[in-house]
């Protein structure tokens, strides 16, 4: 069948490479794509008419949705409407990440662990609320705001400082015309994707990501600067009770609430000593968690989707290879801040010849060359036997890159290698 991706990033490169070793799969098409994958120019992906005329064009059997904001703008809802069959949640249940406030009184409702929180919409009241908790604290814009709007404020003077500035001078825009106030949670935190069908849910093997720029966890907060899997915090019993305290019960309740929530569920959590917790919930893969798990799946990714949009998943073949796989992006100078775009990146294919994967997220074709063309510009993933390995396979690829410009991090998987 012809297979759709919709984005342009890591992510989705290696959607894109996962999806193509299937036997089901034949022509694959991106929009807008990137240079790793094939791209498709002339449509906006927040246009779902035009995305659904494409997808019939096309003859497409299966649209796989990679970032959140088509998905609460309902291109899933549009897609299924027309006959087509779409991986990922309705707008409906895509809200577990739109709004974080929705998600956590369906969290509170139905008992899913997660930090104690007040809701709110004026300044003053929020204030007393941090007033009443003391610090550590953290503070969070309501909506879609790319992952940035969430203080984790050490102080209480910081705590205020957040209300003011998400609340009264609107720094996130509307995301923040309300905010969520939680309580500090202790722990390591891991990623837990699963696959489900609105019944069934499989998880996927755990991950760790690094979202601070700089070595040793310091820095502005990044859309993720590197990942590994698995994370050894994730251990058997801790994944079962993910499962069987968190997963589930997430799955039931939206089914409960009128919403199923189908394709790929995103649990990020803190290991705290009372088990784990949800930090929160993403209505789609992770970005740059997905550029590790893929490469460790053992199974038909072409098959595990259309099963989760067919309500079939519990029949389906899935497992995940031993071993380990570490990514490390490598990032413009600048990042996540401001950065330079249209410099020459040499050495990928040198990079693929030592045995490790090449994931294009923000680069672009130019004159039969690929230059940077965004803050994180590629997913350096190398696999070993373990952890250490991976590590090893990761940073020997990554040395053969150069731009002008570049950074990574150089103590991608520490936690796990220090343990
Ligand atoms: P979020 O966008 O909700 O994932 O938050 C971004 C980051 O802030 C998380 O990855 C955590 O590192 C941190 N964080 C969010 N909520 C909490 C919490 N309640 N306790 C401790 N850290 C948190
Ligand atoms: N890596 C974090 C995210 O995709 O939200």
């Amino acid at each position: 069948m012809n297979i759709l991706i919709i984005g342009s990033g890591g992510r989705e490169h290696a959607l894109f490479w996962k999806l193509s070793q299937s036997p089901r799969a034949d022509r694959i098409y991106a929009l807008p794509g990137n240079p790793g994958m094939g791209e498709t120019a002339g449509i906006s992906i927040e246009d779902n008419t035009a995305v659904v005329r494409f997808a019939k064009e096309k003859d497409i059997g299966l649209v796989v949705v990679g970032p959140e904001v088509p998905l609460v703008h309902g291109l899933v809802d549009d897609l299924t409407a027309a006959g087509i069959r779409a991986f990922g949640p309705s707008a409906a249940a895509a809200q577990i990440e739109g709004s974080k406030s929705f998600s956590k009184d369906l969290m509170k409702k139905y008992g899913i662990p997660t930090a104690r929180y007040e809701a709110f919409t004026e300044p003053e009241p929020a204030r007393a609320y941090v007033r009443k908790m003391g610090a550590p604290i953290v503070i969070k814009a309501d909506g879609l705001a790319a992952g940035k709007g969430v203080i984790v404020a050490m102080t209480e003077r910081e705590a205020m400082d957040a209300v003011a500035d998400i609340m009264e001078n609107n720094s996130f825009g509307a995301a923040g015309s309300s905010v969520v106030i939680e309580e500090f949670m202790e722990g390591e935190e891991a990623s837990l994707l699963a696959f489900t069908d609105g019944t069934t849910i499989r998880p996927m093997i755990s991950a760790q990501d690094h979202k601070r720029a700089f070595d040793g966890d310091r820095g502005p907060n990044t859309g993720g600067m590197g990942t590994y899997a698995p994370a050894p915090v994730m251990t058997e019993k801790m994944a079962v009770r993910a499962v069987e305290e968190i997963l589930k019960p997430m799955i039931a309740a939206m089914a409960e609430e009128g919403r199923p929530y189908r394709g790929c569920l995103y649990a990020g959590l803190m290991i705290t000593s009372e088990g784990p917790k949800v930090v929160e919930f993403n209505a789609r893969f992770g970005d740059p968690e997905t550029q590790v798990v893929l490469p460790l799946l053992d199974g038909d990714l072409v098959e595990i989707m259309c099963a989760c949009c067919e309500g079939r998943l519990a029949d389906v073949p899935i497992a995940w290879k031993n071993g380990a796989a570490v990514c490390v992006v490598l990032a413009a100078g600048g990042y996540p801040g401001a950065y330079e775009k249209g410099n020459e990146i040499r050495g990928i294919a040198d990079a693929e010849d030592a045995g490790a994967l090449v994931f294009h997220a923000g680069t672009a074709a130019q004159d039969g060359k690929i230059v940077t063309n965004g803050g994180r510009v590629l997913g350096v993933v190398g696999r070993g036997a373990d952890i250490a390995a991976a590590v090893r396979a990761a940073y020997e690829a990554a040395e053969k890159i150069s731009f002008d410009g570049m950074y990574c991090r150089k103590d991608i998987a520490h936690r796990a290698l220090n343990r």
